[in-house]
């Protein structure tokens, strides 16, 4: 088959863009021959970095060079000063947006989304912030457009949530869940139990890449809170914002008291919950003990886990165990295959 070149552009170059070029390119064979997909990265952009573009495309060897410093990366690009000009001189197919969470209104990632989906760009983002704050108006512009608006790498990594929803249960009522969907804090408790500080737990969750770029985000609940929030938003139909999510995070919990629920056969967890009520939806996030005896109990480090009720299937149950960057990275090559596709 006679492949399609996509341009690619990468809006944010930290810990999952990164990745995500690095698994465009070990799967470039099987794009290719299996679903008829070739690429070349037309733009890199961060604020560091200011928007670069080369039509011609950037070397990928380069760009998948870990050591190297990532202004050291592109030798003569075209520099310009905003994503508009950005993207008509990369002239992007796909835009893929990993910058940084912002909680409070998922800004500048709607507008980044939004200028994407408005050149003709595909949209896939692995930033919770638009969902949570601007999913409907996304949504729509995409259908309008005639483009794609996905964002299966913003909750548990790669894993298909939101995909499994829209494409195979459909007519499905979903009347809650319950689950453990932050990594950060499941490494910490999980090194705290082991004995570790909570400084040192923390340390490792950073190295492991897993932590959004300001921890507390982790830590004080935020990150869970988003992501019960983007689920009750797409896939409970509800609108809830994070504000409006019961929130608790674990910084006060001490290492006896996590050690010690771990001996007495109650193991501390950030279990992150959503019911529908008569007037909505009602949301937690908090650190709740759990009996062995509980699936959540064994979900240790980078693991997660979600408990979906619905009212065909009363519990259905999905753990993804301890993935890496390249779990999230294929959230998005997935979408990515599926946008080429439609
Ligand atoms: N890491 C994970 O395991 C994981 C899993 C699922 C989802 N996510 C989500 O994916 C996104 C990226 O995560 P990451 O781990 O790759 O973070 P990261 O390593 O901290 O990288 C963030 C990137 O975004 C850029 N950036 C931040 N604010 C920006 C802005 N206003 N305009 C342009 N660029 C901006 C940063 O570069 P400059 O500082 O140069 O701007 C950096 O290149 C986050 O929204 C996170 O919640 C991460």
């Amino acid at each position: 088959m006679n492949p399609r070149t996509f341009n690619l552009c990468f809006l944010g170059f930290g810990n999952v863009n990164r990745t995500l070029v690095e698994l465009l390119r070990l799967k470039e064979g099987e794009l290719r021959e299996r679903y008829g997909i070739a690429w070349r990265v037309t733009g890199v952009a961060s604020r560091r970095i200011g928007w670069l573009a080369n039509s011609e495309g950037f070397d990928p060897n380069v760009l998948c060079g870990a050591d190297t410093p990532v202004l050291d990366m592109f030798a003569g690009p075209q520099v310009l000063g905003d994503i508009d000009a950005w993207l008509q001189a990369a002239q992007a197919n796909v835009l893929f947006e990993a910058t940084s969470l912002n909680v409070e209104n998922g800004q500048p990632a709607i507008d980044h989304i939004r200028a994407a989906l408005d050149h003709g760009a595909h949209a896939i983002t692995a930033n919770k912030g638009p969902i949570v704050h601007a999913y409907e108006e996304l949504r729509d512009l995409a259908a309008r457009q005639g483009k794609k608006f996905f964002f299966e790498s913003t909750v548990m990594d790669g894993v298909p949530i939101f995909s499994l929803f829209r494409d195979t249960l459909p007519a499905i009522n979903v009347k809650g869940f319950k689950g453990i969907l932050n990594s950060t804090t499941n490494v910490i408790l999980t090194g705290m139990e082991q004995g570790l500080s909570f400084e040192d737990s923390l340390r490792k969750a950073q190295e492991l890449g897993v932590a959004e770029t300001d921890a507390s985000y982790d830590v004080e609940g935020w990150d869970a809170a988003v992501k019960v929030a983007a689920l009750v938003n797409v896939v409970m139909g509800v609108h809830l914002r994070p504000q409006q999510v019961v929130r608790k995070g674990i910084r006060k919990l001490t290492g006896e008291a996590v050690r010690a629920a771990r001996i007495a056969g109650l193991p501390y967890k950030l279990i992150c919950r959503a019911e529908r009520t008569k007037s909505g939806v009602s949301a937690s996030v908090g650190p709740k003990q759990v009996p062995l005896t509980d699936p959540m109990a064994l979900v240790s480090g980078t693991s997660s886990i979600i408990q979906f009720e619905t009212d065909i299937f009363p519990s259905l149950t999905i753990t993804e165990e301890n993935p890496g960057l390249y779990a999230t990275a294929y959230g998005m090559l997935a979408d990515f295959i599926r946008a080429a596709g439609s």
